[in-house]
C-alpha cells in the first residue's frame, strides 16, 4: 500500500509517525477524516492545500487492504468531493495516482474526475522513479 502513496524514501520510526499525525490535526491548510466502515476504522482521506489562491484543493486517501474492493474508497471520495464544493466552496479538486495504481485512477473516475496529464519522475519509490497522472474535477462539473 505504501508504494502507491510514495511517502519520502527515508525510514520513519514510531515516534516520528506519531509526531506526523499530531501535526496533521493542527494544520489549518488541510482537513483529515478517518474512514469508518461497520464500526471499524479502515482508512484515511484528506483535503489539502486549502489556503492556496484560486480555490484549488488536493485530495489523497488510502483504505486498509482487508477492505479493498467494497466501494469504500469511491464512497469516501464522493463524500469528500461534496464537502469540498458545498461546504468549503472550492473551485477545483485535484488528485494524482502513481504509475501502477489503476484502482486509484478508477476511484477518481467514478467520482467524476477527468485526466489532466502526466508528470514525469514525480516520486522515487522502492528504487525507481514513478510518474504521476493528475486528475481533477471542477465545481461546474460537479453541479452539472
Ligand atoms: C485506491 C484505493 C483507495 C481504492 O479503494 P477501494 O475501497 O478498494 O475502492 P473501490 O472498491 O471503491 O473501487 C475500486 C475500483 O478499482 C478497480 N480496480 C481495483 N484494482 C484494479 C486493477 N488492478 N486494475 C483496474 N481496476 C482496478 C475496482 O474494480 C473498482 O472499480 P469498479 O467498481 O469499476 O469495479 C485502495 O486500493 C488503496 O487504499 N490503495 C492503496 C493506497 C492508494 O493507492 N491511495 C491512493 C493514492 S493516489
Amino acid at each position: 500500500m505504501r508504494a502507491h502513496l510514495g511517502r519520502t524514501p527515508r525510514p520513519v520510526n514510531k515516534s516520528q509517525e506519531k509526531e506526523h499525525i499530531e501535526n496533521l490535526s493542527s494544520d489549518d491548510d488541510s482537513v483529515h477524516f478517518i474512514i469508518e466502515y461497520q464500526g471499524a476504522k479502515v482508512g484515511h482521506i484528506f483535503i489539502g492545500d486549502l489556503e492556496k489562491e484560486y480555490g484549488r484543493s488536493h485530495v489523497g486517501y488510502f483504505i486498509h487492504p482487508d477492505y479493498h474492493g467494497q466501494g469504500i474508497g469511491t464512497k469516501s471520495l464522493k463524500m469528500v468531493v461534496t464537502y469540498t464544493f458545498e461546504t468549503l466552496n472550492r473551485h477545483k479538486i485535484r488528485g494524482g495516482f502513481l504509475e501502477g495504481n489503476p484502482a486509484s485512477r478508477r476511484v477518481m473516475e467514478k467520482a467524476g474526475f477527468q485526466e489532466e496529464g502526466t508528470e514525469r519522475d514525480y516520486k522515487y519509490v522502492d528504487g525507481e522513479w514513478k510518474n504521476v497522472t493528475w486528475m481533477s474535477i471542477l465545481e461546474d462539473e460537479y453541479y452539472d
